[in-house]
């Protein structure tokens, strides 16, 4: 069942798995069966890439089948994101191959696939009733050594996976960032048709972090 807390309104109506995708902080305790985790992983493999170099790579650690990497993964998130990230089932890093497998060059859109990739597979967890939340308050050095990652790869994100829970089993601080309403910036500051705009400034309208 869809996750129907906090939809994005935006000013279009877009598909709905879209503005349902959130990087919820609060879990239910519901199990996430090891084959519904791997179809979101697969939804990975969807996603275009350089080359079609595939440099994504995911080390995933799940609370109850492999408690172990969990454990290691946790460890290697900053303690403000341990705080509520602790609470989901799975855990995963996100690590980019950097360079190309055709001709050993460095591959400058390593970490974007792995964006591309990411940003697939929690549009494949939000259609199952899941949700991710990606980081980047990790240590990259930590998990590299937790799980001996060699060189010529490169952690670049974690992500809590799971069934969202309710806002009311959050901290205060946690809780609120989590029932905040959620803002972007209008199209017109980020899409520009035939040429770019005259300076107006930057704003930023998401804070929630
Ligand atoms: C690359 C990346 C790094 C992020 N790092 C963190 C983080 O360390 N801690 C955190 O609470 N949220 C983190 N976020 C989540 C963003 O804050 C969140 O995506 C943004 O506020 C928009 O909210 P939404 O995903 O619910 O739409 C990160 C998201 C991305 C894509």
């Amino acid at each position: 069942m869809a996750d129907t807390t906090n939809v994005l309104t935006l000013e279009y109506e877009i598909m709905p798995v879209l503005a349902q995708r959130r990087s919820t902080r609060a879990y239910s305790d519901k199990a996430v069966a090891a084959e519904v985790v791997e179809q979101i992983f697969a939804a990975a493999s969807s996603a275009a890439s350089c080359y079609g170099e595939q440099p994504w790579r995911y080390i995933m650690g799940s609370k109850t089948s492999s408690s172990e990497a969990y454990e290691k993964i946790l460890g290697g998130v900053l303690e403000f994101n341990q705080v509520w990230a602790k609470a989901a089932p799975v855990l995963a890093v996100g690590v980019a191959k950097l360079n190309f497998s055709h001709d050993g060059n460095a591959n400058g859109w390593a970490k974007y696939d792995v964006g591309q990739a990411t940003a697939t597979l929690a549009i494949e967890a939000t259609e199952l009733g899941l949700q991710i939340h990606q980081m980047a308050g990790f240590s990259p050095d930590a998990l590299r050594a937790a799980f001996n990652i060699p060189e010529g790869f490169e952690p670049v994100v974690v992500f809590t996976l799971g069934y969202p829970g309710p806002a009311s089993a959050l901290p205060d601080q946690t809780r609120e960032r989590e029932e905040a309403p959620r803002t972007r910036k209008p199209l017109a500051e980020f899409l520009f048709e035939g040429a770019w705009p005259t300076p107006a400034g930057e704003r930023y309208d998401q804070a929630t972090v």
